[in-house]
């Protein structure tokens, strides 16, 4: 990409975001001198700060190439142009441009991780583990309830994975009919059975050098689990009705909301099976022991659902906060989205109410649980807080302004109660 002048090369830089840029100093108007050039190097570096720019100057203009360093260049180099060494200075560049985008990216969490919303403390060790299990090819056993976010899990675990790009291949044991599911997984051999055409792979062979997800892995008959277990202790398998084992080289991910161990009496599930999927368990808790994230989670719904729905609701009235964080969501996660999807798609405010997310809002807090005091204190704190805040429209002063406190103070309560959410808004 080529530009004559200053008003060209920042229009170019704006529509392509170039990493490396060369730049003379002389520029029209003013060929003869660096003004030009140098206002330009300004400009650029005010427009796109993570930009690599070369100076190029000529060979007794020390002083400008010195001035160009000061301004934010990357480096200059001196006419005449040789080929090679420019090649090199521009390669170098771009490396260089490549390293601090990855530091940024890994800096401002926009790894795999970062699609995990949530901020309790369950999450994010649960993150943790995660993040360290997908360095190495051990197979993992996420539990959790359904719509915890187990799938989303394997993805994240996949995508951290250094077989990203390779295929992740995922196979619900639980939906596909039990005489299915083994041709499903290993593949079959033309003539195997009444229309088996022509051989076919199975989901095993497609996730060849990726990850394979084997989601409700309870629900697998137990006589395929048998053969489960073969292709996890030698990782070959055979096509059924073939008589040849093939080699893959795949990472496996298993999920259930099943108690495993509690099927092993009643022969529902193979207790060997048990350990070679179970080399490592991660649990993803339930959304209603994870008071922390609700509310960050239905933050994140309505700015989705707003931008697919064409819409553009502020946030939630205070019954609405109330109602989210007293709902037991039994079907968790996958719940609250679809709350929030018809919610955002029926208010008629500004702010998402109660009504709109169909929950029923009881003033009565007396759980029978809880008479400890200082529990029901601190609870009590933490729900007033959450909602001055988001009567105050989220600004901090404002919020402690309602709840009577000073600013310091709201802010060792939000670390008190861990309303993370709060404080990083
Ligand atoms: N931490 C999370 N952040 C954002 N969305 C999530 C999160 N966990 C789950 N979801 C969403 O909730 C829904 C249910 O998640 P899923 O992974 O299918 O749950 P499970 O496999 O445990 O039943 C999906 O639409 C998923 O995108
Ligand atoms: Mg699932």
């Amino acid at each position: 990409m080529f530009a004559e002048d200053r008003k060209s090369a920042i229009a170019a830089i704006r529509r392509h975001e170039p990493k490396v840029i060369t730049l003379d100093l002389g520029l029209p108007p003013d060929p003869a001198n660096a003004s030009e050039g140098l206002a330009t190097l300004t400009e650029i570096i005010k427009l796109a700060p993570h930009t690599k720019v070369i100076v190029i100057t000529g060979n007794t203009d020390k002083a400008n190439a010195l001035k160009s360093i000061e301004l934010g260049a990357y480096d200059f180099y001196q006419k005449p142009i040789d080929n090679d060494t420019i090649g090199y200075v521009v390669n170098r560049a771009f490396k260089l441009y490549d390293l601090e985008a990855e530091n940024r990216k890994q800096q401002s969490g926009q790894g795999p991780f970062s699609r995990v919303i949530g901020n309790s403390p369950q999450i994010l060790h649960a993150c943790k583990i995660a993040e360290r299990v997908a360095k190495t090819d051990i197979t993992t056993l996420l539990s959790g309830e359904s719509g915890t976010g187990k799938e989303v899990f394997a993805q994240t675990i996949h995508e951290a994975s250094s077989r990203a790009e390779k295929p992740f291949i995922a196979i619900n044991c639980a939906s596909i009919p039990e005489n299915l599911l083994e041709s499903e997984l290993f593949g079959y051999e033309k003539g195997a059975f009444t229309g088996a055409n022509k051989t076919t792979k199975g989901k095993v062979e497609f996730a060849h050098g990726g990850t394979l997800f084997l989601d409700e892995i309870g629900d697998m008959p137990i006589a395929l689990q048998a053969k489960m277990l073969r292709f996890l202790q030698e990782r070959v398998i055979e096509r059924v009705g073939g008589r040849s084992e093939i080699p893959v080289d795949v990472r496996v991910i298993c999920a259930t909301h099943r108690d495993l161990p509690k099927m092993f009496a009643d022969e529902l599930f193979r207790e060997d099976l048990y350990y070679r999927v179970a080399e490592m368990t991660i649990n993803i808790p339930p959304l209603r022991d994870r008071e922390a994230d609700i509310i960050l989670l239905a933050k994140h719904f309505l700015n989705a659902f707003n931008k697919e729905f064409g819409r553009s609701i502020k946030g939630f009235s205070d019954d609405a906060i109330q109602a989210l964080m007293q709902h037991s969501w039994s079907g968790n996660i996958r719940e609250l989205q679809n709350k929030l999807k018809s919610a955002v798609i029926m208010a008629e405010a500004n702010n998402i109410t109660s009504l709109d997310l169909g929950l029923m809002y009881t003033e009565t807090q007396d759980e029978p649980e809880s008479f400890n005091l200082k529990a029901v204190r601190e609870k009590a704190e933490s729900q007033a807080i959450r909602k001055a805040h988001t009567l105050a429209k989220e600004n901090i002063s404002k919020t402690a302004e309602l709840l009577g406190v000073t600013r310091p103070t709201l802010y060792n309560l939000i670390d008190k109660y861990q309303l993370d959410d709060i404080k990083n808004n």
